[in-house]
């Protein structure tokens, strides 16, 4: 063994690890060690060859952390669809429909963003509370303001989360106080990526983010799409969220079938492309979206929240399209991919209640699957993280199901839960107490306990 310092880049970990493969929606793997260098993962084995494998890639005694029995790590959240500037007013205000609570709150809240320092203030709160909850990888919407939108991604970096980060365009339909021109929106969508490269945050990307069909015209989405095209660029919105929301975008643009014909003869359905909802899409627009290769944020709890609907993720994974959970907030109305799980079981199961016997909802298994790696797979970051593989960059959560608050107990008279049970009560009861350590890219960012 090499006579190396410890230091924070290199550590194993030794225990049970818990993530989603190409085969197994939840996979438990006991008594292995998991070998993290300069932020990525350097070796997986059995624990029996920790020795082996320490001299093999010059780790030391001190590197390794013993998991303990109630302990367990799983790879971090990716919440997929986040409004950053909603999250002051979460929790409340789910009294109208979509459009209606557009109007109401989040419009007027978005426009506090013109000023940039509000604007850090409140997005450094938003950032926290998703890391808090275990979220190592965000896509978020900021606001039509650039400036505040450069702010999110500086908040994001500095707190250690890997986040997509868009500029949001909205040049019709919208308020006095919060549109812009065609013109303007498309100019400062181009300052905010030269401006965010400047930057040069390792960890944020900038998303292309028309805030849905109804508020931008056809000159602003095909620019997007030309934009998204020249920088290469993933593209983010809301599509076919809700019945009302549907025909107000058919009715705006008479010319199209429907929301998805708007965005795609937009240039803006690609591979890097996942939208948000995508509620009442027909068999044919179904069919596009797999074959652009689009992914798809199912946001289970803004669908219930402001009534648009109850997606059927069954019949979306059955049509092999792309899918992850994503919070919504603040139509979703907690910054937690643990309740996106719970909810996008209890919609599934709602729905199975009005379909044939042989129809399967989702369980816990396959919810803690889009949690984790298909939210990888729809920001197509699938290639760095999401799962644990020799490679991958280490994003990860310590579950601590014993800690002292814990807000369920996994032993009793009777009976100490096994490993599956402990996993399956973590992810029906669990909260941020349970979630002891945060890792993106082998940093530990969430903040300790004070
Ligand atoms: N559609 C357009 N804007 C929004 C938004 O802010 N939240 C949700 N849920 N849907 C939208
Ligand atoms: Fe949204």
């Amino acid at each position: 063994m090499s006579c190396r310092e410890s230091d924070e880049t290199s550590r194993i970990f030794r225990g049970t690890f818990v993530h989603a493969t190409a085969k197994e929606p939840l996979e438990i793997c006991e008594d292995r060690i998991l070998g993290v260098t300069d932020g990525k993962i350097q070796f997986i084995g059995g624990a029996d060859e920790l020795s082996s494998l320490c001299t093999e890639y010059n780790f030391i005694a001190e590197d390794v952390q013993q998991l303990n029995e109630g302990q367990f790590l799983i790879p971090g959240f990716v919440d997929t669809h986040f409004h950053a500037p909603q999250y002051p007013y979460t929790g409340t205000g789910m009294d109208l429909q979509l459009l209606g609570w557009l109007e109401k709150y989040a419009f007027p809240v978005e426009s506090k963003y013109a000023d940039a320092d509000f604007a850090k203030r409140m997005y450094d709160k938003a950032v926290r509370h998703s890391l808090k909850w275990g979220t190592t990888t965000a896509s978020y919407f900021a606001t039509i303001h650039t400036e505040a939108t450069l702010e999110l991604a500086k908040v994001a970096a500095k707190r250690g989360q890997r986040a997509f980060v868009g500029k949001v365009n909205m040049d019709q339909n919208s308020p006095k106080f919060y549109i812009e021109s065609t013109e303007e929106s498309l100019r400062e969508t181009e300052r905010f990526i030269a401006e965010l490269k400047k930057l040069n945050l390792p960890r944020i990307t900038p998303v292309i983010t028309p805030r849905f069909s109804p508020s931008c015209t056809v000159e602003l989405l095909e620019g997007l799409g030309k934009l998204a095209k020249r920088y290469d660029l993933p593209i983010q919105s809301h599509m076919s969220e809700s019945a009302e929301e549907c025909e107000l975008a058919v009715s705006l643009f008479p010319d199209y079938k429907n929301d998805t014909e708007v965005h795609d003869r937009s240039g803006l359905l690609t591979d890097k492309t996942y939208m948000a909802h995508c509620l009442c899409l027909s068999d044919e627009e179904i069919d596009i979206v797999r074959q652009r290769g689009c992914g798809i944020a199912h946001c289970p709890s803004s669908n219930t929240a402001v009534r648009s609907g109850m997606f059927d993720v069954r019949k979306m994974l059955n049509a092999k399209v792309k899918i992850g959970l994503g919070t919504d907030v603040a139509g979703g109305y907690q910054p937690s991919i643990l309740d996106a799980i719970r909810q996008a079981i209890i919609v599934s199961k709602l729905l199975s209640l009005n379909k044939p016997s042989d129809y399967q909802s989702i369980e816990y298994r396959e919810a803690f699957m889009l949690a984790t790696l298909g939210g990888s797979q729809v920001l197509g970051l699938d290639d760095k993280i999401g799962n644990f593989e020799v490679g991958k960059e280490f994003d990860a959560l310590l579950i601590d199901v014993c800690c002292e608050d814990s807000p369920f107990d996994v032993i009793n008279d009777l009976y100490t839960d096994n490993i599956e049970d402990k996993v399956q009560k973590f992810l029906y009861l669990g909260d941020d107490r349970n979630i002891k350590e945060v890792y993106v890219c082998g940093e530990r960012v969430k903040e300790p306990k004070t």
